[in-house]
């Protein structure tokens, strides 16, 4: 107790000399009745609010959250793109980097912002509980220069939580997809900051609306919390200037649609300059397998102050607003392309770790197939992997406290591969005999600052797909991207190492591959995964391990007193 008393006043004191400040919350995680869809369900939320409230900060600000497991599940909670330097222990996901808070439990976040800013968010990191529990997490610049580098300084804010809605426990839809081995149920709402909008059953009333003068510019946060969706993003008329992604700046380009995978966020300028009237802002899937999915599409309004009243039913409710095909995969390659750093960035520029990795779907093949277990496609049960290692969560241990506690034995091993086993024609038609991965639960260790390129092969295992990658614990420089298979020899000269977009996830196009490096500076246990939540529990994902330097500011603090155990 006193230790983490002397932990605040230290805080608080340090924070003091450089004009930040510390932010204290109480986030208590409860069951709450929520009406959606005409039907009211008793959804996990943070303080009763859905979606969870909003983290306000600046560049260089601390936060200590404290949660509260009010609940009846484990939960954990994920700060989506804060860095975490040399601070595993407030990362939060389950198995990873900590053991779920228990049901009566708490445990408190402690963690500080380090050279970010823009729009990040938090999200529960157990199972499906980030369906319900998810909020914003907003850095603004500092006070000692507070402006943001865009061309034009809006005149306000908004933020644009894309979401996605069952008509059930989302817990439900988990459980039953693990038992049957099927693909999970699709969800019946898209939702822009928890509500589904006009086009769907007892949700127009309580459609947003966002409220601008003609001709001021506003800055829309837009992320995308949603557990399974790629989605597309318009405004009826208006034009975007994209300015940041995943908390980092973007030399601003301008476009009519931004396409968000789960887990990232795009940062857009809007003018209102449109005559005043009322406009769709709108979001739909871009859905790019061969999969069903979630073909409704959710709205909110920007409403122009001076905008005629809408007097008879009979009057449109808003401009539509026009967005591309399901399919529209070209659409969606042309905009996120168009992404770069605002100015030349610090690259490596060299590697010492070329790792190539494979990632997609797979399927198990049955001893019975159609089995009541054995509901995927032909009588199997869907999988995904990496490099084919199915990556499956620990029970005993959390990955982050077995290895600093030295008992690795029995939770992870560290001998993930750096290529797939077998090479083969990764995006062309490949033989049923490679689509069966093995389970396992591997790290892949990384020396202390070496410097790490990743090339993240989408396979045709089943279906082509844009998988959005997000790594814990790192930003990295998206370098390159192509179609088909990763050639280095012809491949290697076309990455862009001088401009590239700064991300924390990236989707794999759906068939080719992207090309991302980083420094592993921070050191700690880091996951690596899909973003799409039904691709995750399949085992699309792996995990870093990166070693402590020398000395003390090279290493993992020591973990708080309060870590759950398992
Ligand atoms: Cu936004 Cu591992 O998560």
């Amino acid at each position: 107790m006193e230790q983490v008393w002397l932990f605040c006043v230290l805080l608080v004191f340090v924070a003091s000399l450089v004009n930040a400040e510390v932010h204290f919350h109480e986030f208590i995680i409860q069951e709450t009745p929520v009406k959606r869809l005409c039907r009211v369900h008793n959804s996990i939320t943070v303080n009763g609010q859905f979606p969870g409230p909003t983290l306000k900060v600046r560049n260089g600000d601390s936060l200590v959250i404290t949660a509260i497991n009010k609940a009846q599940y484990n939960i954990s909670l994920h700060w989506h793109g804060i860095k975490q330097m040399r601070n595993p222990w407030a990362d939060g996901p389950e198995y990873i980097t900590q053991c779920p808070i228990k049901p009566g439990g708490s445990y408190t976040y402690r963690f500080n912002i380090e050279e970010q800013e823009g729009t990040l968010w938090w999200h529960a990191h157990s199972r499906w509980l980030r369906a319900t529990v998810y909020g914003a997490l907003i850095i603004r610049p500092p006070l000692s220069s507070p402006h943001y580098p865009f061309p034009v300084l809006p005149k306000r804010e908004f933020t644009l939580l894309l979401g996605e809605w069952w008509d059930r426990n989302p817990m439900d839809v988990l459980n039953m997809a693990q038992f049957t081995g099927a693909a999970p149920n699709v969800s019946d709402a898209f939702t822009i900051n928890g509500q589904p909008g006009d086009f769907y059953r007892c949700s127009s009333q309580e459609t947003l609306r966002f409220l601008v003068g003609s001709g001021e510019t506003v800055l829309l946060r837009v992320i995308n919390s949603g557990l399974n969706q790629e989605l597309f993003f318009g405004v009826a008329n208006h034009k975007l200037t994209v300015v940041a992604a995943d908390a980092s700046y973007t030399k601003p380009f301008s476009t009519n649609v931004i396409m968000l995978g789960p887990g990232q966020t795009t940062d857009v300028l809007l003018t209102a300059d449109q005559p005043p009237a009322h406009y769709y802002m709108a979001a739909h899937a871009y859905n790019s397998a061969n999969a069903p999915f979630d073909n409704t599409t959710t709205t909110a309004i920007l409403e122009y102050k001076d905008a005629p009243c809408v007097t008879s039913q009979s009057q449109a409710r808003a401009i539509p607003a026009q967005l591309p095909g399901f399919n529209d995969t070209a659409t969606a390659a042309a905009f996120t392309a168009q992404m770069k750093s605002p100015s030349k960035v610090e690259v490596p520029l060299e590697v010492d770790e070329d790792l190539f990795f494979t990632v997609g779907l797979g399927l198990f093949n049955c001893p019975t197939p159609n089995t009541q277990r054995c509901q995927g496609p032909n009588g199997t049960r869907f999988t995904a992997s990496i490099n084919n290692v199915s990556f499956v969560f620990p029970k005993r241990n959390s990955i982050m406290q077995a290895y600093y506690q030295g008992t690795p034995a029995g939770v992870f091993t560290t001998d993930f591969p750096p290529v797939p086993p077998t090479t083969f024609d990764y995006t062309g038609n490949v033989s049923r005999g490679l689509w069966q991965p093995t389970r396992g639960t591997k790290a892949y260790k990384l020396k202390y600052k070496s410097k790490v390129q990743v090339i993240l092969q989408d396979t045709s295992i089943v279906t082509i797909e844009n998988h959005p990658m997000h790594l814990h614990g790192y930003e990295f420089y998206v370098v390159g991207t192509g179609i088909g298979n990763f050639n280095a020899n012809k491949d290697t000269s076309s990455f862009n190492l001088i401009d590239p977009p700064r991300r924390n996830t990236i989707g794999t196009p759906p068939g080719g591959w992207i090309a991302i490096r980083f420094v592993a500076d921070n050191p700690g246990v880091w996951l690596m995964h899909c973003h799409i939540d039904a691709h995750i529990f399949w085992g699309l994902a792996m995990v870093f391990l990166v070693e402590n330097g020398e000395g003390h500011l090279q290493s993992v603090q020591s973990p708080p007193l309060d870590l759950p155990q398992c």
